[in-house]
């Protein structure tokens, strides 16, 4: 019996995700049409021997609920949400609640970092760990990034029978091209080095007094586990090249949305919208709109046939979408509204807003540099060295209101903001 842990922080993390994460938690902020971590779970079920996933993070239990209740409904595994009383880290909440991932004696488990989106080859990974005979305490997915971008990364060295004899997390200068996604299968035996860790830290905890600030369960497991498991034959990792990518921006949120609709093409292709598909109440043979895929549309939303959609669009339940609207590289949340012959492209528009007629909407994509092998998504911060907004997709926060005719460049708008002019390469507070 297999088990997974996927690791989804709380609150105070995801601040590059503001202001989409202001109404949601980052973890359940819809992309492709399904919350984030989603998608990790329908990878988790796919393994027939994975009998139980333990969400874990410190958002109130009154956030993920609903979300939980509604995954236990739809797949048939155990699914919970576990809270952390504070920040423990990477690792100390795995370790907190080790007797919660222990119960059922499962062989193995999973764990996923919440933030990164993925064509999980769990399969694969969970193979290869098994063929190590017992000598993979973790086994690590990596993948290849470039030299430059590694840096912001885990960086692993291996050998050619995935021993890792080297972990830097994001090093100073260049370790290795393979980095670390956020992927493991760990043995059981892993609770006994985290049990270790945390005496020792609690050792120096009451002998200091202080704990740099931290709680007494934190452990970070890129710098306390990983780092020094490397090098002693324990550690293993697997080089996939499988679509990966962080989601920390609002932007890597658009990229993650065309490479989730690309894969329902072969696992969910009932979760697309294709040309020609005519609309439910049509009885002489009306088109949804026009399609140029990849599109989903939420069976709850109205869309104008004149309205033109793709690539790249996800359209959430409740949505509406008028006459002779142009969407491309855009995700619409639950319930907004964009009238007649309004034009959205490379942005967020957040639930409940409105657009008014005529008005353009538009960002610059953050997309990975297509003419460098491996590139990455580069998340910039929000603002450059003279203080400027750096480029970025544009973003309605939640229940904006944008009058018709108005344009809106390069910005990002808070909630509740009811705007009365054109902006460009703003924040709108
Ligand atoms: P940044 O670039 O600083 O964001 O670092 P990172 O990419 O290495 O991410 P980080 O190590 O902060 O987080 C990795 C994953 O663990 C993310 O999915 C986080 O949401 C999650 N995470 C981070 N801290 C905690 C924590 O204290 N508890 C839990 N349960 N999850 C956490």
């Amino acid at each position: 019996m297999l088990k997974a842990v996927i690791l989804i922080g709380g609150p105070e993390k995801g601040t590059r995700f503001r202001p989409l994460s202001l109404d949601i938690p980052k973890p359940l902020f819809p992309v492709a049409g399904k919350p984030i971590i989603q998608h990790h779970i329908e990878a988790c079920v796919r393994l027939k021997e994975l009998k139980e996933i333990l969400i874990l993070g410190f958002y109130p239990v009154s956030q993920m609920q609903q979300f939980v209740s509604n995954m236990q409904n739809l797949y048939d595994v155990s699914i919970r949400y576990l809270q952390e009383f504070t920040t423990l880290g990477t690792a100390g909440g795995m370790y907190h609640f080790r007797d919660q991932i222990r119960l059922g004696n499962p062989s193995s488990f999973f764990v996923l970092n919440g933030d990164v989106c993925a064509d999980f080859p769990l399969q694969k990974l969970y193979d290869f760990h098994l063929s190590k005979e017992n000598k993979s305490l973790i086994t690590i997915m990596g993948t290849e990034a470039t030299r430059q971008q590694s840096l912001h990364y885990g960086c692993l060295v291996c050998d050619k029978n995935g021993i890792v004899s080297h972990y830097v997390e994001k090093p100073s200068s260049y370790v290795s091209t393979l980095i670390n996604c956020g992927v493991y299968v760990c043995s059981m035996d892993i609770f006994s080095v985290l049990a270790s860790i945390f005496y020792s830290k609690q050792q120096d905890f009451s002998s200091y007094n202080n704990g740099n600030g931290k709680e007494i369960g934190h452990i970070q497991w890129e710098q306390e586990v990983l780092t020094p498991l490397a090098g002693t034959g324990k550690l293993f990792a697997l080089s996939v090249s499988n679509w990966w990518s962080q989601i920390k921006t609002a932007g890597s949120a658009i990229y993650a949305n065309r490479h989730y609709l690309v894969l329902y093409k072969e696992m969910h292709p009932e979760r697309l919208t294709n040309s020609g598909m005519k609309a439910n109440d049509s009885t002489d043979g009306t088109l949804i709109c026009n399609i140029y895929p990849d599109v989903h549309i939420h069976p709850t939303a109205s869309v104008h046939p004149t309205a033109t959609l793709g690539p790249n669009v996800s359209i959430g339940p409740g949505v509406v979408i008028g006459p002779g609207v142009r969407i491309r590289e855009s995700i619409i949340l639950d319930n907004a509204v964009i009238k007649d012959h309004t034009i959205v492209l490379y942005s967020i528009i957040g639930r409940g807003s409105q657009i008014g007629c005529w008005s353009r909407v538009e960002g610059t994509p953050s997309d990975p540099d297509a003419n460098k092998p491996f590139a990455k998504m580069e998340n910039p911060p929000l603002f450059n060295s003279e203080g400027r907004l750096n480029p970025s997709i544009t973003i309605l926060g939640y229940s904006v209101t944008v009058p018709s005719e108005m344009i809106l460049l390069n910005s990002i708008v808070l909630p509740h903001k009811e705007l009365s002019r054109s902006f460009k390469n703003e924040i709108i507070l």
